[in-house]
């Protein structure tokens, strides 16, 4: 069984997710504030709730991105609203949601605060007929994940999850190479995401492993049947900082997944293996961040009628380095945002794709809580109508 988690049509490039020429009319546009000096009719008047950690990149994208316009930022703590205040003095700077809603022209909303908020926050973003764009991972359970995608359908207002790295010039570059064939089929892929880390009540897992979901679904376009997750708490009981993540698609492909934030180096590393060649992607390594492995084993004949006939031959080529344009992917991922808003259609990294890392993360928690038992994971159509 093969399920499309993102179509190659979907995929584009960076000129074909959404530029300003495509963002619309004012007619379209609804109560975008077209009088308000500097800001034009097309654009979509924008709020960001949270201003931690990353919630400063999205306000400067938004602020820079074409067809949307920052209108407003809300925390909860006075510290960071200042903080703000003086980076954005044309934005208003609000300590309540409710605040917030109640302005008219606010018509689109990116939540970026702790995981555990996403859902009552992003329910009431929609139940106001909002648009909303939900930092990863969209809830911390598949229950609440559904109940999002409900209200978004039946509000009819966009729901969509932040997976960043599906738009990364460099993970789109692999995927074209595992796509187009260059790679063959891919025997596995490894995952090591590494650091001294930000340390989250929620644990590892809800932190970084939709990373690595958000790109190995990219890049296998393939559902993911099987989840195994073992892992260890050092500072905290029942906080794990360290998760080892093994999962088997439907493709009968394998990838094993390394997360922590217990270790002093940066490592971003993914290195896939398939028939034809092997590719490693190095997201520490800006300006080189793609190499091709053209090297590999063959087996001659490759059906022998028995054992005696096998042979092995070795591949020795070269390594290449392609090139990979920098942009940034946070850019790209607001751009889409507008575009989806705009023309109602999927953005790269749609709700199906947020509801298939919700389930997988669910699935690890609870095969590292039963010490590593590999789970099935029921397909997404089932679990959407249980
Ligand atoms: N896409 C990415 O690459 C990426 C990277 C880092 C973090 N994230 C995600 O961004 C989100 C935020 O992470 P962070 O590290 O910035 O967290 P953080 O704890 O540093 O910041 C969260 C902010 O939200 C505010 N806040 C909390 N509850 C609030 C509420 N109810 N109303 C208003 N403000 C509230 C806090 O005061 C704080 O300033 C998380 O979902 C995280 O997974 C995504």
């Amino acid at each position: 069984m093969t399920r499309e988690i993102g179509t190659a049509a979907e995929i584009g490039t960076a000129a074909e997710i959404g530029t300003a020429a495509e963002i619309g009319t004012a007619a379209e546009i609804g109560t975008a504030a077209a009088g308000e000096p500097g800001r034009t009719a097309a654009e979509i008047g924008t709020a960001v709730v949270g201003y931690g950690y990353w919630g400063p990149n999205l306000a400067r994208n938004v602020a820079e991105c074409p067809g949307l316009a920052l209108r407003a930022l809300c925390d909860a703590d006075p510290a960071r609203l200042e903080v703000f205040a003086q980076r954005h003095p044309e934005a208003r700077a609000v300590s309540n949601l409710d605040q917030l809603l109640a302005d008219p022209e606010i018509e689109a909303v990116i939540l970026a605060t702790p995981p555990q908020t996403h859902h009552a926050l992003a329910r009431r973003v929609l139940e106001t007929g909002r648009h909303v764009l939900v930092e990863k991972p969209l809830a911390t359970c598949l229950s609440d994940a559904h109940e999002l995608a409900h209200i978004a359908r039946q509000s009819e207002r966009l729901l969509m999850p932040g997976h960043t790295f599906v738009y990364s010039p460099a993970v789109n570059a692999v995927r074209e190479l595992i796509q187009s064939g260059v790679v063959g089929d891919v025997h596995f892929i490894t995952s090591a995401r590494m650091n001294l880390g930000k340390y989250h009540a929620n644990g590892v897992l809800c932190d970084l492993a939709p990373h690595d979901l958000s790109i190995l679904l990219h890049w296998l376009g393939e559902p993911v049947v099987e989840v195994a997750a073992s892992g260890s708490s050092v500072l905290r009981v029942g906080v794990p900082e360290t998760a080892f993540i093994t999962l088997a698609f439907a493709g009968g492909q394998t990838a094993n997944v390394q997360i922590s934030w217990l270790a002093p180096r940066k490592v971003r590393q993914m290195i896939v293996v398939g028939s034809q060649r092997m590719v490693v992607y190095d997201d520490t390594a800006s300006d080189e961040p793609v190499r091709i492995y053209d090297r590999g084993m063959d087996v001659l004949p490759p059906e022998p009628a028995n054992f005696g006939e096998h042979q092995l031959i070795y591949r020795t080529g070269d390594v290449l380095i392609p090139r990979v344009e920098p942009q940034e992917p946070l850019r790209l991922e607001l751009e889409d945002f507008a575009h989806a808003i705009r023309t109602g259609e999927e953005p790269r990294s749609n709700l199906a794709l947020g509801l298939e890392i919700v389930a997988i993360v669910e699935v690890a928690e609870a095969s590292l809580r039963e010490g590593g038992t590999p789970l099935a994971l029921a397909p997404l159509v089932d679990r959407a109508a249980a």
